[in-house]
């Protein structure tokens, strides 16, 4: 039996011919052909109703007004609408009934451990366990205080800034310019003496490096070296650390000393319902007074 013709050899071809092989020239199909015009026409069309066009500054604002920002300022409105209520009272309340309000307590956590991510992360780590300079908020030293009312002193004012004039203030003195290279050798050994972490370089110098601690530091540091919190002093005979407490660093903070800055958080930056919500994270991270 005769091969049937192929019925696609009827097909006009566009006259391009390949080792034999001819390119047809299908028209496309209509359902295709109308798609594609649609979506030439509604791509036109979006480019109109939203914003669309980069212009020397910026680009055109489209038809419908619709931004990124408009609709997250837009949430954020929906969301501080819903919690207006508890915020006020948040931002209310006496600070210490805060912790025994089981309502106010559990809001003042989770929205404390968000504000905590966003604003003070970046120094204190995101899990607060800080780092050199940056106090660790997880523990139970503290060198401002850790009563809740201390707490919000520190985050609302900052430290040692000179954007708040009531933030917390001290001020090390530089020993490289007040003590002989000797004596400073004696305290660096003296203070390592007072540490369960670290042990004085040199022992012999530790009791002429006590009586140079009575005479310089223990007006901030206390005559037992504990610290005091009413001048941001640390305590240098416990393990922690803000600076360091090996020889080199302990030398280092004595003889050009520290100055650790802390911005205020109160006023523009953070509301006070907001200032307390991470107050109170703080204070329940594990070393609240
Ligand atoms: C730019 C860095 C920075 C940011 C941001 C920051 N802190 Fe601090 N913070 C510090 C430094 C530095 C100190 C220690 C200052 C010193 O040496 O006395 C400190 C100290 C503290 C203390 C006192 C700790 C103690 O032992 O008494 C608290 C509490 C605290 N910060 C909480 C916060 C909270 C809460 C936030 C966020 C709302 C925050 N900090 C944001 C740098 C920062
Ligand atoms: C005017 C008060 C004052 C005096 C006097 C003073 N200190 Fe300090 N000292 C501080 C403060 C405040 C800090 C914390 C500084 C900071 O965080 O920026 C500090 C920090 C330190 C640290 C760092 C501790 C750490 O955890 O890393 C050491 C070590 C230290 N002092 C030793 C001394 C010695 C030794 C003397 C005497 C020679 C002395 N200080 C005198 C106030 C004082």
């Amino acid at each position: 039996m005769a091969k049937q013709p192929n019925k696609k050899t009827k097909v006009e071809t566009t006259g391009h011919e390949w080792d034999g092989i001819q390119e047809y020239n299908n028209p496309l199909p209509a359902w295709w052909l109308w798609i594609f015009y649609a979506c030439i026409i509604w791509g036109i069309w979006y480019t109109i109703a939203y914003p669309a066009w980069p212009m020397v500054q910026g680009a055109t604002k489209g038809y419908l007004g619709w931004s990124t920002r408009a609709n997250v300022a837009e949430e954020i409105a929906t969301a501080e609408a819903a919690n207006a209520e508890i915020n006020a009272r948040l931002a209310s309340a006496d600070l210490n009934a805060i912790a025994s309000d089981p309502e106010l307590a559990g809001y003042a956590r989770s929205a404390g451990a968000a504000v905590f991510k966003t604003w003070c992360a970046q120094c204190h780590g995101s899990g607060a366990a800080g780092a050199k300079g940056y106090p660790n908020l997880q523990d139970d030293a503290w060198l401002w205080g850790g009563t809740m009312e201390d707490i919000h002193y520190t985050v609302s004012h900052g430290i040692r800034n000179e954007d708040d004039p009531d933030a917390r203030y001290s001020e090390m003195p530089a020993f490289g310019e007040i003590l002989e290279e000797p004596q400073i050798e004696q305290v660096v050994n003296y203070v390592m003496s007072l540490s369960p972490t670290y042990d004085p370089q040199d022992a012999s110098l530790v009791a002429a490096g006590e009586e140079v601690f009575t005479d310089n530091c223990a007006v901030c540091h206390g005559d037992d070296g504990t610290g005091d919190i009413y001048q941001g002093a640390p305590n240098l005979t416990d393990a922690i650390w803000l600076y360091g407490g090996d020889y080199d660093t302990v030398k280092e903070t004595v003889i050009n000393s520290r100055f650790g800055v802390m911005p205020p958080m109160g006023g523009a930056q953070l509301t006070e319902a907001k200032i307390r919500a991470v107050a109170t994270y703080v204070h329940q991270l594990g070393g609240g007074e």
